[in-house]
């Protein structure tokens, strides 16, 4: 029987808001898959081989079910502008320096070694609209063991001369190219999906072309949707035929869920979706990614997530580096906590705060659903889990297993150290 146990304190969620936490328990591993948690070995799985890490906590891996590769090089600087000026004045101008590959290995090595690092195991992945940067990404994400889905950026109008697809034509023939060298290069654990900027950077033609492309190949496709006022006014303005902005990928069929070839779409942000906007992501199954970080540094705005949660929506969490300065999954679910309570107490005392579990559930079976049976310890989702060592977020007072994860959630970066990471089985590190 090939598989191990783990054992320490266990925490994990089977829904939003069961939270099982486990004080010593056993966690069993068999063919990549959870055989579930276990306060005693069971006697089927007593010869394989124990991974003993009492004193730990044990965690499912966290999902980051949005980040832009290429944006890691100004995490942390920046957010004195919003969202349109943001574009145009730091993150054009540096999107466009992956033309040269020499820089693209550079930045992409940063990054997919911090990621490997961090508490994240699967995620959804902007690269630029470059083909031979997007493909050095992937080959170097490939290497990890991580699971990712990551996209080449296709942008073809109100975009900067010196980072433009061309025409639709051009934007389409170039993800062609790019999708059949993925499939060239036979892959395991990275695959491609579809990424339209959003809509003020992409014309209809491109988008018509893309939803094509997802449907005839099967991909998933991720993008923004309703992150700031200012950018949904302009979406208004380019498509007038459209009664909300969601619509503008709904009509070329990029927001999931068409039909039996049709993929999954993740829209981030959605801070600000009308009722028809709603929803028409309920009919389509869209993920909606929160980015609490990305909201609040450049003054986007606070998504209403308990409202998505309670109509059954699927939501997630992501950091949006570099809208957000942090790559730290942890932080996403502080933050998405922090956001809503901000919410709730200056905005809407109808729709309460999220709790730390509710936050927590986000990070791993929210955004984990977009990977298949991802983000629980139950048996029968795949072994995606991480070993947390808080030894060194010194207290003298006693902490239960949940305190301790709900600690580790606020506390990472102030001696938290992530001691193992495991995706579908295998161990990391
Ligand atoms: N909308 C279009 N492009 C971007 C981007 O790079 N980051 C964020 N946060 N929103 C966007
Ligand atoms: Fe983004």
């Amino acid at each position: 029987m090939n598989g191990f146990v783990l054992r320490g304190a266990v925490c994990y969620n089977a829904s939003p808001t069961t939270f099982d936490a486990r004080e010593d328990a056993y966690v069993v591993c068999h063919d990549g898959v959870s055989a579930g948690v276990f306060d005693e070995i069971p006697p089927d799985y007593a010869d394989l081989p124990l991974v003993d890490c009492a004193g730990k906590l044990i965690c499912p891996g966290l999902v980051d079910l949005h980040v832009h590769a290429p944006q890691y090089t100004f995490r942390g600087t920046g957010a004195d502008l919003e969202l349109l000026d943001w574009l145009n004045t730091y993150t054009f101008p540096e999107e466009a320096k992956y033309a040269d590959l020499s820089y693209a290995h550079q930045a992409y090595g940063y990054f997919v070694e911090d990621l490997a690092r961090s508490a994240t195991t699967r995620a959804a992945i902007f690269g630029t609209l470059h083909v031979p940067a997007t493909m050095l990404l992937m080959d170097k994400l490939e290497a990890t063991g991580l699971k990712t889905f990551v996209g080449k950026v296709n942008m073809n109008r109100n975009s900067p001369d010196y980072l433009a697809d061309g025409t639709a034509a051009d934007s389409l023939a170039a993800t062609r190219a790019w999708l059949d060298g993925v499939e060239a290069r036979g892959y395991s654990n990275t695959r491609p999906i579809i990424t339209p900027r959003f809509t003020p950077s992409c014309d209809d033609e491109l988008m018509s072309g893309l939803g094509r492309l997802a449907h005839e190949r099967g991909l998933n496709v991720q993008s923004h949707l309703s992150e700031n006022l200012s950018e949904i006014a302009w979406v208004k303005e380019l498509c007038p035929w459209s009664s909300c902005y969601g619509q503008t990928y709904a009509r070329f069929g990029l927001l999931g869920d068409e039909g039996p070839a049709g993929g999954k779409a993740i829209m981030a942000h959605c801070n600000y979706c009308s009722d028809e906007e709603v929803r028409l992501l309920q009919a389509h199954g869209t993920y909606i990614a929160h980015c609490p970080q990305s909201n609040t540094l450049i003054s986007s705005g606070m998504a209403p997530i308990r409202r998505y949660l309670d109509l059954g929506m699927n939501v997630g969490l992501g950091t949006d580096v570099a809208g957000g300065a942090s790559l730290n999954m942890f932080r996403a679910v502080s933050d998405a906590v922090a956001v809503s309570k901000l919410r709730w107490r200056c905005v809407d005392q109808g729709l309460p705060p999220l709790s730390i579990q509710e936050a927590f559930w986000l990070a791993t079976c929210g955004g984990g659903s977009f990977f298949g049976r991802v983000g629980s310890l139950v048996a029968g989702y795949e072994f995606d889990a991480l070993v947390l060592d808080d030894s060194g977020i010194r207290t003298p007072r006693h902490l239960d297993a949940a305190q301790r994860l709900e600690r580790f959630c606020h506390l990472s970066s102030e001696g938290g150290r992530i001691a193992h990471k495991f995706v579908a089985g295998c161990q990391l590190f």
